[in-house]
Parts: structure tokens; sequence; C-alpha cells
């Protein structure tokens, strides 16, 4: 039987644990933990992920202050808004949501970010730190997954984990991740020779391309965890992976679904990073 691993069902218990503490830092201090969001364009999807994280917030007692920026908005003017966030004490987090315009830089936008602020951990500061292995707010996606891989007892070490992707913002901090954890580490990307012979010799297979469906029964050895961050949209409109589920599941030892995986992990990662950057502030 193929386990499917549950990330609604991983990411409650999360949120639980989170309305506590942020109970208790409301007791202690009379002051609310605060997330600054700031949306610019009009990108369907990201208001999608905005929205969800928002009602995440909401549900665990962080206050959102939203910004909705036109897509019109300059550098300069993101620039400053960062700026102001930075030095809002009622502001513990800024969440800057990707992607931006195409006229944005974004390089640029990350590193006005305050490092102890940047719950998405995407400052070079950050990334520095979880290289070297020291104390960071780290990325919220691979920290979900590992998280989801914790939760299930799913040992890493000495295991041979594929990364198929080499963002900033998952593939290589996802590495670095399951490195940590004595994991044997292979990342792949576009230009891998032959990807299914890469992908058949994982264990734990973490698909991070946005490719829809792109990893099929070939890319799978028998028993492998398949942790699949892909949110994309099929041909017929229908949200799926970066993993063909039906092939994938008949092969796999345990799976992640979409939607239902990762998705709801990094969200609930963005509010434990949120509650540590206020108790650190
Ligand atoms: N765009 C896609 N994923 C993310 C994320 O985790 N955080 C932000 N800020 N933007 C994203």
């Amino acid at each position: 039987m193929t386990l499917i691993i549950d990330g609604n069902h991983v990411a409650a218990s999360v949120r639980e644990q989170a309305k506590r503490s942020a109970q208790d830092y409301l007791q202690q201090t009379g002051k609310s933990i605060g997330l600054a969001v700031v949306l610019v364009g009009d990108d369907p999807a990201s208001a999608v992920y905005v929205r969800m994280k928002e009602q995440d917030c909401a549900e665990v007692g962080i206050q959102t202050f939203d910004h909705r920026l036109s897509e019109e908005t300059t550098q300069d003017e993101l620039n400053q808004l960062i700026g102001k966030l930075n030095a809002d004490e009622s502001v513990h987090g800024i969440l800057v949501q990707l992607p931006l315009p195409g006229h944005l830089d974004e390089e640029a936008a990350i590193a006005q970010i305050s490092p102890e602020k940047d719950v998405d951990g995407f400052t070079a500061e950050n990334l520095g730190r979880t290289l070297r292995g020291q104390n960071a707010l780290r990325a919220c996606t691979p920290l979900g997954v590992m998280r989801l891989l914790e939760h299930y007892d799913i040992d890493t070490c000495g295991k041979h984990a594929v990364v198929v992707g080499r963002s900033t913002i998952v593939g290589k901090p996802q590495s670095l991740l399951l490195l940590e954890k004595n994991a044997t580490v292979t990342i792949c990307h576009s230009r891998t020779a032959d990807l299914p012979a890469v992908c058949r010799q994982a264990d734990i297979l973490v698909a991070a391309v946005g490719v829809a469906e792109l990893l099929g029964a070939d890319c799978i050895k028998p028993g492998a965890v398949v942790i699949d961050v892909g949110i994309n949209r099929n041909k017929e409109g229908k949200l799926v992976g970066d993993v063909d589920f039906e092939a994938a599941s008949s092969l796999a030892g345990a799976i992640t679904p979409v939607p239902g995986g990762v998705g709801p992990m990094t969200r609930a990662m963005l509010i434990e990073n949120t509650i540590q950057s206020a108790l650190d502030a």
C-alpha cells in the first residue's frame, strides 16, 4: 500500500501549536505578532497564494498588514515600502510575493528585506547562514518538506535524495537541508542527461521544476518516497504537480498529493518563521 502523505493534516497541527505560541506572545507582551504581505500586480495565482497565507495567519492569530501595489509600481516605490516595513516594530515578518512584474528586480527587492524579518528565508544572509549550518530563517517550502519527512518518520540518513530543480527558493535550499540530515544528494535540472535514469536512483525524490506531470513512472524507484513541490495546471486546467500522480503512486512507497501535500506545509512554515522572528526581535 502506498502511503499518501497528508500535508493538510500535518499543517493543521503546526497551526494549532502556532496559535498557542501567538497567544502566549500576546499575553506576555500585550502585542500581536505581525506579518506584512506585499503583492505587486495582478498575477491571479499569486493573489490566491497570498489569500491562503493571510487566512492561515488569521486562524493562528497573526495580524497581517496587506500591501497591494499596482502593476506599475516602480522599484523605488517598492524599496521604500520595504524600508518602511523594516523599521516598523509591529511588523515581525515581511513577505514579498514572487514573481514580481517583469520590470522589477526581484534580487534588489529581496536584498532590501531586513534578514531578521525575512520569513521566506530568501535573503543572501539567511541562505548563507543556512549553508553554514547556522541559525537562520530558512526557506519555507524546503522546511515544510523536511517537516513532512520527520512527521512520517522517514529517515534521510544515508538515503539517496534526488532533487529535481535548482531554484534559489526551493531546489538549492532543499538540497542543503537534506544534506544536513545526512542524505546523499543529487541535484537535477533542465540540462541533466537522462533525467529518468537519475530519478530512478532516488530513495527520496523531490520534484520542484514547475512543469506539469513531468516525472512519470519511468522516474520512480519502487518503494521510493516522492515529494511533489509543483503546483501547475494541466491541459484540462486541473491543478497537478510535477509528478504524474496516477503513474507514480502505484510504484512509490509514499507520495504527496497536489493539492494537499507540500503547499499547506509551505504556509505552515511561514507561520512558524513569523513567530520565530517575533520571539527573536
Ligand atoms: N512564490 C512562489 N513561492 C513563494 C514563496 O514561498 N514565497 C514568496 N514570497 N513567493 C513565492
